[in-house]
């Protein structure tokens, strides 16, 4: 088990910078999860933990050692990436023993420890078989087991689910989470899927442009994002956004073409800054609620997705889109005017330029 810091971590690939200045400091123990849409950089920070590739500048630290400089194999991590990487030649037993056998293990201590991965992966029925006569499931089990038998300080994830289909992602999912309750290893673990990020970590990391945007608690990136960035790339539905003006004449108002909304307090101070500028206002699916006409933000219907127990509506109102996500099964038709009223104990406000949260 082992913390990792990473101070200031610059990387370019040629002339383009990939990574700008990433600071992270990662706990003893944590499961932390890095997210954020293709190409943000987050499989080349993992390599840059891994030792796989080089930092441009800045230090990588694992446990109180300075490794920026120090061989992947001599950095007491285990990776396991998207593709497993098995070898197709050895049984599932050999592919899990190499990297020990490589080690100078002795074959006691070997078997035992192969043993005791593949009983905590119940894959223990298949330890004779080739990585071809497994399913993908059986082969990410293979994968992972590869990695516990080296008992690493830490555990480096790039992506390892997404080969498969999306029950067995779930079910893998939760494997994964059970394997990290019991062994309490350090685990980071790189995804592009928000719902992923925010089953599995302790603490999830979003990532932009080589960019860190956020780094906190699953709950308080959904209630508090820090950016509008943010506030779109966690959630399903994603928050809908408004301009909107700022009045404080009379309270706190909020009023665009298309609605008019008054804040039930004056007390938002962040807001008050704003009075007679327009900010985005924020609001997810799941905080609007069915009003009567004339009430509320008026919008018009496109298209309705029943879902069973609750439905989404997407609509339009003025230029922008909006999606509400109202329980029970709604039969509305296209073109239906429908007024909604946020919960406004749930609304959030961005700065229109920097996109950044105000509060
Ligand atoms: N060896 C390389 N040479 C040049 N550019 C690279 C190299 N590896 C990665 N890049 C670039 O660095 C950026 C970050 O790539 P990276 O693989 O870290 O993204 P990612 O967040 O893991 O994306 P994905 O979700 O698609 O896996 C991309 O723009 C990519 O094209
Ligand atoms: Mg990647």
């Amino acid at each position: 088990m082992a913390k990792v810091n990473l101070k200031n971590i610059d990387k370019s690939f040629g002339e383009t910078q990939v990574l700008h200045g990433v600071d992270l400091d990662i706990r003893d123990g944590e499961f932390l999860v890095l997210v954020g849409p293709s190409g943000c950089g987050k499989s080349t920070l993992l390599r840059i933990i891994a030792g796989l590739e080089d930092t441009t500048g800045g230090d990588v630290y694992i446990g109180e050692t300075q490794v920026t400089d120090v061989e992947p194999k001599n950095r007491d991590i285990a990776m396991v990436f998207q593709n497993y990487a098995l070898y197709p030649h050895m049984n599932v037993y050999d592919n899990m023993g190499f990297g020990l056998k490589l080690k100078k293990t002795p074959t006691e201590e070997i078997k035992q420890r192969v043993e005791a991965a593949a009983e905590i992966l119940g894959i223990t029925d298949y330890l004779k078989r080739r990585p071809k006569e497994l399913s993908g499931g059986q082969r990410q089990r293979v994968a992972v087991g590869r990695a516990i038998v080296r008992n690493p300080a830490v555990f480096l994830f790039d992506e390892p689910l997404s080969n498969l289909d999306a029950k067995l992602r779930v079910q893998m999912r939760t494997e994964i989470k059970k394997l990290h309750a019991k062994l309490k290893t350090t685990m980071i673990y790189v995804t592009h899927d928000q719902v992923e990020a925010m089953t599995m970590g302790d603490r999830i990391v979003v990532m932009k442009d080589g960019y860190l945007m956020q780094a906190d608690a699953p709950l308080e990136l959904y209630n508090r994002p820090a950016n509008k960035f943010v506030a779109s790339f966690i959630g399903s539905p994603a928050m809908n956004f408004l301009d909107v003006k700022v009045d404080v004449k009379d309270g706190i108002q909020f009023s665009n073409d298309q609605l008019h909304l008054k804040y039930p307090g004056s007390d938002h101070t962040g807001l008050q800054k704003y009075a007679g500028q327009e900010v985005t206002l924020g609001v997810r699916p799941e905080h609007l609620t069915l009003s009567a006409a004339g009430e509320g933000i008026e919008a018009q219907l496109e298209v309705s997705e029943l879902m069973g127990s609750e439905s989404y509506l997407y609509t339009t109102v003025g230029e922008a889109q909006i999606v509400a996500r109202v329980q029970g099964a709604h039969q509305h038709k296209t073109g239906d005017q429908l007024n909604f009223r946020p919960q406004f104990e749930h609304l959030h406000f961005f700065d229109l330029e920097s996109g950044a949260r105000i509060d």
